[in-house]
């Protein structure tokens, strides 16, 4: 609860102090907000959260239906279908849901005309990193030990702290620089070494 109460606190703030009035430059792309709206209110609401995906989700949120990550060589085990914040990304990252469809209006802005590419993830996951992916320690000797991992940059998802998802590779909340990066916490070029040892 201690973080909730820091999100509301932070976003108190900020409809107190006019924060909300100009773009958020860190949130970038994220921030949708208009007029005197929170910059945060795509994705938090202060009030009457549609579901407990993220804490205080303002968001319509994906059905899919997803085709999740397989390989032969998987040591880890995938969820049938993506879970929490994966689920909250792919809810304007599939291309399905419109990226305005928050704080109850009903919006049809969607991503990319849900053709898969570029910032459309879709929802055919077979292409793309594993995600709802649990972590095998140990198992693979291509993968670093968990341990490794949970001290970096990186953040694990789920009761074990073991779950790779969006979120672990990104966070929207903040961009390593003003060029970009693509929300990533690593650079790309030391993030794959971060878990694998090849
Ligand atoms: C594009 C969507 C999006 C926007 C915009 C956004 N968030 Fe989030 N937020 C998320 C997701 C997804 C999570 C859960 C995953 C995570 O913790 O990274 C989250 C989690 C959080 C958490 C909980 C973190 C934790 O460690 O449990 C806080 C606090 C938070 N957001 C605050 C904010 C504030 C304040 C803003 C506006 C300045 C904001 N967020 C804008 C998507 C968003
Ligand atoms: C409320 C809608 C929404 C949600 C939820 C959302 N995004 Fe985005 N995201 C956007 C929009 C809009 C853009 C900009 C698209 C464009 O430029 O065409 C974007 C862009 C991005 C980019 C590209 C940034 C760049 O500089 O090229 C990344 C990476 C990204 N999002 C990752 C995520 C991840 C990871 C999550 C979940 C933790 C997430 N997004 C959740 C709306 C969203
Ligand atoms: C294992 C780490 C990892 C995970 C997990 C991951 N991404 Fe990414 N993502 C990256 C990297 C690295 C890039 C940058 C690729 C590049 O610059 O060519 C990227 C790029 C992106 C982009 C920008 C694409 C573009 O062309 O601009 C989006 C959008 C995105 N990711 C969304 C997501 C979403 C949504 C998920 C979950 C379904 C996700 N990512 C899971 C590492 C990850
Ligand atoms: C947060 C840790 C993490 C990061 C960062 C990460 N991976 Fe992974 N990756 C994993 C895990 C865990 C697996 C599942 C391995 C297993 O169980 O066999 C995996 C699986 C894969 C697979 C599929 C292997 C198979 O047998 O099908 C490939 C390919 C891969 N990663 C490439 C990358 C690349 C390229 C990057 C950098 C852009 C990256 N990974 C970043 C954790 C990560």
């Amino acid at each position: 609860m201690k973080k909730l109460n820091y999100l509301m606190a932070v976003m108190l703030a900020a409809a107190l102090f006019g924060f909300s009035s100009s773009a958020n430059a860190q949130l970038a792309n994220h921030d949708l907000s208009t007029g005197t709206q929170s910059p945060c209110v795509g994705c938090h609401t202060p009030h009457e959260s549609v579901s407990s995906l993220i804490p205080l989700w303002n968001h319509e949120t994906t059905t899919g239906p997803f085709t999740m990550y397989s390989s032969d060589t998987l040591d880890g085990a995938i969820a049938g279908s993506p879970q929490g914040s994966s689920l909250a990304c792919l809810s304007c990252h599939d291309g399905t849901v419109g990226v305005d469809n928050f704080g109850g209006t009903t919006g049809t802005a969607v991503m990319g005309g849900g053709t898969e590419g570029g910032k459309v993830i879709g929802t055919n996951l077979t292409n793309d990193h594993p995600i709802s992916l649990t972590f095998d320690n140990g198992a693979d000797a291509a993968l670093q030990l968990i341990g490794a991992v949970q001290a970096s940059s990186l953040v694990l998802f789920g009761a074990g702290n073991d779950q790779v998802e969006c979120a672990t590779c990104h966070n929207v909340h903040e961009k390593l620089s003003a060029t970009g990066n693509k929300y990533l916490r690593i650079a790309g070029s030391t993030l794959c070494g971060t878990c694998h040892t090849q």
